[in-house]
């Protein structure tokens, strides 16, 4: 049985389509409802199970590192006031879960991003969580769906799992697209209507290709279950599209070597790193935590 048990969230970027919101605040802490974007990630990590969070960060993104650490001189002016349950509310994070960060340094891209996290992630087999991409709480199960069906999926075949989910063809030019081995083009194709996350064999992906030249609309929504190997693709990638040393180029590597599959996603997902996207994204969770505070 192969446990995942260690997450990569890569936050180095700029985030440069969220300004002005994110010219002083990193993009990952811009509010959705009444927490940062980033806490709904590393909550889905860790109810799927991650014990061991690894952030890729930047000079300019320390605040992300902070607000996952205690902040002593808080918690101890919150319980002198009598406070207590508000500072445990703050220390949320369960115990044996830690949380690190280690720089990117140059940016180079997703792969290049993932890559410098393989010093602590050593041998182990890991997950990727892209946080510009929240998934709806609300809707699913963290604990079954999604990242922890990816992770037992794993875990029963060996094969690494790409989330993907269906896109407008409009949107196609913005994501990683997959292209399947079987005639399938759209989730709905794959889905046995069993109510749960379905997951085949993947063929290959075409990083941000225009519509024309995209083999579905299959795209590949930000989450990802890796076995140890993709590092030492990764480390043999050099730039493509965008000038950039991508994580989609890695995978198509790997899946010569050992099986890839994709898993359609359960519920929604909101790009919280587009500035339309997120204001819709912080509509939805700002109504859903006023309706149940009523
Ligand atoms: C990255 C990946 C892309 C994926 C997307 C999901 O692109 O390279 O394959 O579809 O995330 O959000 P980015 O949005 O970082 O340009």
């Amino acid at each position: 049985m192969k446990n995942i048990t260690h997450a990569v969230i890569p936050v180095a970027g700029f985030g440069t389509r969220m300004l002005p919101l994110s010219k002083s605040v990193p993009k990952e802490l811009l509010p959705l409802g009444n927490r940062p974007a980033i806490h709904y990630v590393v909550e889905e990590a860790i109810a799927a199970g991650i014990k061991h969070i690894v952030l890729v960060g930047h000079a300019q993104k320390s605040a992300i590192e902070n607000y996952f650490d205690i902040n002593a001189e808080l918690d101890t002016q919150l319980r002198h006031k009598g406070k207590d349950e508000l500072a445990d509310s703050l220390n949320w994070l369960p115990e044996g879960v830690t949380v690190s960060m280690i720089r990117q340094g140059k940016a180079l891209g997703l792969g290049h991003a993932v890559l410098a996290a393989r010093p602590i992630i050593g041998e182990h087999d890991f997950a990727v969580l892209l946080p510009d991409v929240v998934l709806d709480p609300y809707t699913t199960d963290m604990s079954v769906d999604n990242l922890a069906f990816m992770i037992d999926a794993f875990a029963n075949d060996g094969h690494s799992q790409i989330l993907v989910e269906s896109v407008a063809d409009e949107d196609v030019h913005k994501y990683g697209i997959a292209q399947l081995s079987q005639a399938f083009s759209d989730a709905s194709d794959i889905d046995d209507n069993t109510n749960s996350n379905s997951s085949v064999k993947v063929a290959g992906f075409v990083e941000k290709p225009s519509l024309a030249d995209a083999p579905s609309n299959l795209a590949v929504v930000g989450r990802y279950v890796f076995s140890n190997q993709i590092f030492d693709y990764l480390a043999q990638t050099t730039a493509s599209v965008g000038g950039e040393i991508q994580l989609t180029d890695a995978i198509d590597a790997l899946i010569s070597e050992s099986g890839v599959n994709v898993t359609t996603m359960r519920g929604d997902s909101y790009d919280a790193g587009d500035m339309r996207s997120y204001m819709q994204a912080f509509v939805y969770f700002a109504e859903r935590q006023l309706a149940d505070d009523k």
